[in-house]
């Protein structure tokens, strides 16, 4: 088998057999495909696509790429929930210790953030001393007693897929259904959990723009999933604007836990209750959707949640003083007040705008190797349909950045629609594939 023969097949616009993709994927590992090669491979699959056989053939040999982590003697009804990405995405913080709290086992593994913002456990490593590089032994030992553990991906889980997404980076080739699917698909099954949960986000401040594609997206990873023997669905909401107030790294673990302390604001409360209802169900914990989202506020209410999230981060070396006092986390030195140039009721908030600024300050990445300021961010004091009043504050700024304030203040500003007539509220959720 040569490997111009498959480039030349998909080229042609002809499907892939299993022996075809299989000494594809050996071929990456093995170095006897060269990158370019593979780029003018993935150049063909981005125009020609690829079906749902090849899709999941491809996922399949990419998960066989590396270690799978085997969670079995612990459960077989472990749950890991993965999100698309999106701006002030914190869900996963709040998701864990509630389903822990609520005896349900989950496992996650996580990434840092490569965009505008920080990634979940960019997030927690802004809590003074958590540690994320668990070894896999720690790892399970941590999800079998505390019902969860939370660590940085390794990259020895579906390296298939580190090697072709730093190609897809660099050839113009990330934003292709069956290349996307194959890449999260993967990671999640050699993570091991048997159930799961993909919160899959469209619009302006996530890398899928439309609800369409979204949608297409999510039925080719739950098919594929499915296909390899997962409990899988995907719960699909819009990301045109920033989720919750908080949008950085430590000011996120503030609304975290506030969150858990039962401030809990509506957005978050929205999307956090769906995934873990689904959660529920998929575990075979299934109450009704208002029997579930009772038993939710009980565990936020009592105290309950917040208290788990307390054992996590002990369990994980970190210092929980900052969650009576959040002068503990990481501080900005400059604080500033962003002011609104007219009188109405919040609109939108372009999302994409907020997590430009957001990176501006310092709470993003251009490189992996890039370091990241844990106490920049923004605060939204008005959110969506919020009444605000010309020259009142309508978002807060945290940077150590002098000279990011002024860039940040005007793309803030023109974030900000605001309108005479007030909008009326409306559903996150978009539609939920199973
Ligand atoms: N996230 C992934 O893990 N892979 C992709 O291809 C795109 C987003």
């Amino acid at each position: 088998m040569k490997i111009v023969d498959i480039i030349e097949k998909k080229k042609n616009g002809n499907s892939l057999s299993e022996e075809e993709i299989k000494f594809f994927i050996n071929g990456i590992m093995d170095g006897s495909i060269e990158d370019y090669q593979t780029s003018a491979l993935l150049m063909a699959i981005y125009f020609r696509g690829m079906n749902i056989d090849e899709t999941t053939i491809l996922t399949k040999y990419m998960v066989e790429s590396g270690e799978k982590l085997d969670l079995s003697d612990i459960s077989d009804n472990i749950v890991d929930k993965h999100s698309t990405g999106g701006v002030g995405d914190k869900i996963t913080l709040i998701f864990l210790p509630l389903m822990a709290a609520a005896g349900v086992y989950t496992a996650k593994l996580s990434g840092r953030g490569l965009g505008h913002t920080g990634g979940t456990i960019d997030k927690l490593e802004s809590i003074p001393g958590f540690r994320t590089d668990l070894s896999v032994d720690e790892f399970k030992k941590k999800v079998k007693e505390y019902k969860t553990a939370i660590a940085a991906q390794t990259l020895s889980l579906a390296p298939a897929d580190g090697k072709l997404y730093a190609l897809r980076d660099v050839t113009s080739t990330v934003d292709i259904i069956p290349l996307i699917a194959s890449s999260v698909v993967s990671k999640k099954i050699a993570s091991g959990a048997n159930h799961i949960i993909l919160d899959v986000k469209y619009g302006s401040g996530a890398f899928i723009k439309t609800a369409k594609e979204a949608q297409k997206l999510s039925e080719v990873m739950v098919e594929v999933g499915k296909r390899l023997n997962r409990n899988i669905c995907a719960v699909i909401s819009s990301m045109e604007q920033p989720l919750g107030r908080a949008i950085g790294n430590s000011v996120e673990v503030q609304e975290v836990i506030e969150f858990l302390k039962g401030n809990m604001e509506p957005d978050l409360k929205e999307i956090t209750y769906t995934l873990c209802y689904k959660a529920f169900e998929k575990t075979g914990m299934y109450k009704t959707k208002y029997e579930v989202y009772d038993y939710l506020d009980e565990l936020i209410m009592s105290g309950k949640a917040l208290e788990k999230f307390k054992e996590i981060i002990l369990s994980q070396n970190g210092d929980v003083s900052f969650i009576e006092d959040y002068t503990k986390l990481p501080q900005a030195s400059i604080k500033y007040e962003i002011k609104s140039d007219k009188s109405g009721f919040v609109k939108n908030i372009d999302a994409l705008k907020i997590a430009k600024a957001c990176k501006n300050l310092g709470a993003g990445r251009e490189k992996k190797t890039d370091l990241i300021d844990y106490s920049a961010g923004i605060y939204l004091t008005q959110k969506y349909s919020e009444p605000v009043k010309e020259g009142e504050i309508i978002a807060v700024i945290y940077t150590n950045n002098q000279e990011s304030v002024k860039e940040a203040e005007i793309l803030i500003k023109s974030a900000f629609e605001i309108s005479d007539k007030q909008p009326a509220s409306y559903s996150l959720i978009n539609k939920i594939i199973d």
